[in-house]
């Protein structure tokens, strides 16, 4: 039989492994969730178009959590998005900035890359058909991106004209 402090020294080695393995698993996990935005998602329960655009942006690396709140107005009241500019779903970052509606995920990328001053986030109002999480088979209806203003005001943050500029 090999004396006891044998095996007291391989056991310290595993768990210095172990320790090792958990360290670096670590630093990857934080330099990843350095570069991911994490949207929380109000939808109502039972929308499907809303839950095809949150694979839309989990396709192109953004992270989801999904809510769904009694009164989804309120949502929209709450964070300055007149009825005008409102769509079926409204995502938020941490950072407070809303997107609302199908908007394709290189705009709000673009948006959260240099927000613009005075903004408060992106809209596509309604849902225009062959927008992301809308699609119909070769439908497409040209929409345009509009920023929100914290004054309630909006300008064209971009046409989209045909299914590629999305
Ligand atoms: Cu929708
Ligand atoms: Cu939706």
């Amino acid at each position: 039989m090999k004396p006891l402090s044998h095996y007291l020294r391989y056991l310290a080695l595993i768990v210095s492994l172990l320790f090792l393995a958990a360290c670096s698993e670590g630093e990857d996990h934080a330099a990843k969730t350095a570069s991911i935005t994490t949207l929380d998602v109000y939808k109502s329960r039972t929308c499907q178009c809303c839950q095809q655009w949150i694979q839309h942006m989990e396709n192109t690396g953004f992270e989801t959590k999904i809510h769904h709140p009694a009164d989804l107005n309120r949502v929209k009241d709450d964070h300055g998005i007149a009825p005008e500019y409102q769509s079926c779903h409204t995502a938020v970052t941490s950072d407070g900035y809303v997107f609302e509606g199908h908007i394709p995920a290189r705009f709000v990328q673009q948006f959260l890359e240099n927000p613009p001053a005075g903004a408060i986030g992106l809209s596509v109002p309604g849902m225009p058909a062959g927008s992301p999480g809308m699609e119909m088979g070769d439908r497409f209806m040209p929409y345009q991106v509009w920023l929100l203003k914290k004054d309630g005001s909006a300008e064209v943050f971009a046409s989209v004209d045909s299914r590629d500029q999305q």
